[in-house]
């Protein structure tokens, strides 16, 4: 009886639907009750909600609050109402998909209007435009409604359990001048912007000294050509600096580079990722130099390979001792880059080399996975990236593709365009398919931008000839 009587509601009220944001390859998206349909006002005189208010529907039957949601494809979402009902009578309402009630949701009292509460409930979507509605079974109404949280599943098909790559040859080599005579490039980090392909490098000169350099280019075919900025040429200045890592921080609308200094991890800032110039002068992430439980466990190693992801809430600061662990310090998203504490082992091997350095970690567009990659040193000394995935960037982190034999990327599962130029695929940083600190990785046709160098080199690690290539996955099913 209920359900014959919402459907009739909606015939009366349809077609009041705004325009959505569309979410084919977003994780959550979330509805704000002021962008949706609200029978009723929004509101703003109660704290705590999101966006710039709330939905307070008429104490009445009908009186309704509904999303438009596109799918990729048909399945499941995860749908997550966050409310707010100051009365100390529930406040039910039916869930209605495409007009159809799916469930009702109990909406009970929360103890204050100013007390939001999120109420969740998997519901069936079809490919394409689906309306979501919240329709009260009482002639309360609905209680306050902040947003609608929406997670459209089954529209990714997630990452492979093994990975096979064929590799370019080299493309981005030295380019020394009266002042840089320089012996390598490696340690990419990349991000595709305005049409062009950012990547910044560290470099290593003939006395084995370290500094980054910059370049850009349209496509891969013009990477060899691009001329390199030296980074110390720049109010980056001079001085032991390597291993970058460049994202955009959207909540500062700032480019962020990540390096190492060897006693801390330091950033430079710029509005403007094409102007090497524009960077600011170094400044440090960790107040009082290096925590207290990396030197507690580094041994003889050494502290290097800065990684900063972001979620909602937080931003994590990554690094490794080539002494078996990987740590992990955390700030507020609001606080960045200030304020990285608790600092902890986020994953530790009795031995060194499995566990070794050149970490990334990545958000999965289209899941709730993140993707962890670390540096090994394998047999005969060959470098090569074991994987994990986890739901949250603190992990549980479960093995992906974690052997020599089966790694992430390594020797046995790379073939080459050409002359097999390398045998290690070392430290880089994936193509990502955005800009921010939430480092997000498309699952499908995976390119991973290395440093790999000649086999026969023999050199101490800082005058090995290294040189960057790109790997394509070719095992992509998607
Ligand atoms: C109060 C409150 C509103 C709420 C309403 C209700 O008027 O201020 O925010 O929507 O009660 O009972 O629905
Ligand atoms: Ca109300």
């Amino acid at each position: 009886m209920r359900r014959r009587a919402l459907i009739a509601s909606i015939a009366v009220v349809a077609g009041v639907v705004l325009a959505p944001p569309t979410s084919a390859l977003a994780a959550t998206t979330r509805y704000e009750a002021e962008s949706a349909t609200c029978t009723g006002t929004i509101d703003t005189n109660w704290a705590g909600y999101s966006g710039s208010g709330f939905c307070n529907g008429n104490n009445a039957a009908g009186a309704y609050t509904q999303v438009t949601v596109n799918a990729a494809t048909s399945g499941t979402a995860t749908v997550g109402v966050r409310f707010a009902n100051g009365t100390t009578t529930a406040r039910p309402a039916t869930l209605i998909v495409n007009g159809t009630g799916v469930q009702t949701l109990p909406f009970e009292g929360t103890g204050a209007w100013t007390t939001w509460a999120t109420s969740t409930a998997t519901v069936p979507v079809n490919a394409g435009s689906n309306t979501i509605r919240l329709d009260p079974t009482t002639a309360a109404g609905l209680p306050n409604v902040d947003y609608l949280d929406v997670e459209v599943g089954a529209s990714s098909p997630g990452l492979p359990s093994s990975f096979q790559w064929r590799s370019s040859g080299q493309l981005i080599a030295p380019k020394s001048d009266a002042t840089h005579n320089l012996r390598a490039v490696k340690d990419p980090t990349v991000v595709y912007s305005g049409g062009r392909y950012h990547v910044f490098v560290s470099t290593t000169n003939q006395s084995g000294s370290y500094s980054m350099a910059y370049l850009n280019f349209t496509d891969w075919s013009q990477a060899a050509a691009a001329p390199l900025t030296y980074l110390d040429q720049t109010p980056i200045g001079t001085g032991y600096k390597a291993a970058p890592q460049v994202f955009y921080f959207a909540p500062q609308n700032l480019w962020y580079l990540v390096y190492q200094t060897g006693s801390n991890a330091a950033y430079s800032t710029t509005t403007n990722i094409a102007n090497p110039q524009s960077w600011t002068a170094p400044k440090t992430f960790y107040a009082s130099g290096m925590p207290q439980i990396i030197r507690d466990n580094i041994g003889s190693g050494y502290w290097v390979d800065f990684w900063n992801i972001c979620d909602n809430a937080k931003c994590y600061l990554f690094s490794s001792d080539d002494n078996g662990h990987l740590y992990r310090s955390e700030t507020t998203l609001a606080q960045f880059p200030n304020g990285f504490t608790n600092t902890v082992i986020a994953m530790a091997d009795s031995a060194r080399y499995p566990l070794w350095e050149a970490s990334n970690v990545y958000k999965v567009t289209g899941s709730n996975t993140y993707l962890l990659v670390i540096e090994a040193i394998g047999t005969a000394g060959r470098r090569y990236f074991r994987s994990w995935t986890a739901p949250a960037i603190t992990g549980p982190w479960t093995t992906l593709a974690g052997t020599q034999t089966a790694p992430f990327a390594g020797a046995n599962n790379v073939t080459f365009d050409g002359t097999a130029w390398s045998q290690d695929i070392s430290h880089g940083e994936m193509i990502r398919n955005g800009t921010d600190q939430t480092l997000t990785i498309d699952p499908c046709n995976l390119r991973y931008l290395y440093q790999g160098k000649d086999p026969n080199a023999s050199d101490s690690y800082s005058l090995l000839p290294w040189r960057v290539g790109l790997l394509t996955q070719t095992n992509s099913t998607c």
